[in-house]
């Protein structure tokens, strides 16, 4: 019986490759190699900062938003490849990232869910202020009951305190959550803690070795539907 349905924000909901059009036209030839190296080091960081976080009484030494690190992983991508991010193209990158397209199916299936009655949130990686303005450029506002954010707890994903979030906000136990993620680690993360799992596998990958296979998954987000 699932009571509550959460939510991936990037690479689930917006799809954060959609940079490549803009990076392409910043950077002839580059604009896919820079969208998957920003977005890989974007996630190195975080792990990067959670796991070198002792936990510590007096608070989190590494951690810095996510939007931080979203720049420094571009600022990283850029020198790797060798190409000019001038204060200009950073801003018109990162602004983009701020109204990332969201992947076509994704409102029709948060309406659907509204009108059976079931409660959706988003837990994020994602700062407070990039997941406001993405949520409100896809037309969600209105859609999600919460937008949670691990700047909460200063720690990301795929920590359980993280993950943890979900059950300080909603009085639900984990088995009845369905966890929705693009991320395989993600949904690998999300079962480990309990959750019931759903990977959305757009792109046809195989699932990580590691770990258990998620409770469901499906090729689209529509695929959701008949389990709820
Ligand atoms: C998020 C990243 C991990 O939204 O996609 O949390």
């Amino acid at each position: 019986m699932i009571r509550l349905v959460v939510f991936d924000a990037y690479g689930t909901l917006f799809d954060v490759y959609s940079v490549g059009t803009l990076a392409e036209s910043l950077f002839p030839g580059q604009g896919a190699a820079l969208s998957v190296l920003w977005r890989d080091k974007q996630i190195e960081y975080s792990r990067l900062v959670s796991l070198s976080d002792p936990l510590n009484p007096l608070g989190s030494r590494h951690y810095q938003s996510f939007w931080d690190l979203t720049r420094l992983a571009l600022q990283y991508a850029c020198q790797r490849l060798q190409l000019e991010l001038t204060p200009t193209r950073q801003k018109q990158l990162m602004d983009q990232y701020s109204h990332l397209d969201a992947f076509p199916e994704n409102l029709e299936v948060l309406q659907t869910l509204q009108s059976n009655g079931m409660r959706c949130a988003i837990l994020s990686n994602g700062s407070p202020e990039m997941l406001h303005s993405a949520v409100n450029s896809a037309g969600m506002t209105g859609l999600i009951d919460k937008v949670l954010s691990v700047d909460e707890v200063r720690q990301f994903k795929t920590t359980p305190q993280s993950y943890g979030l979900v059950a300080s906000h909603y009085p639900v136990d984990v088995r009845e959550v369905l966890f929705v993620s693009s991320n395989s680690w993600d949904a690998l993360g999300a079962t480990w803690f309990g959750f019931k799992s759903f990977w959305v596998n757009r792109q046809g990958l195989p699932f990580e070795t590691l770990g258990p296979r998620p409770s469901h998954s499906g090729n689209n987000l529509k695929d959701i539907l008949p389990l709820l």
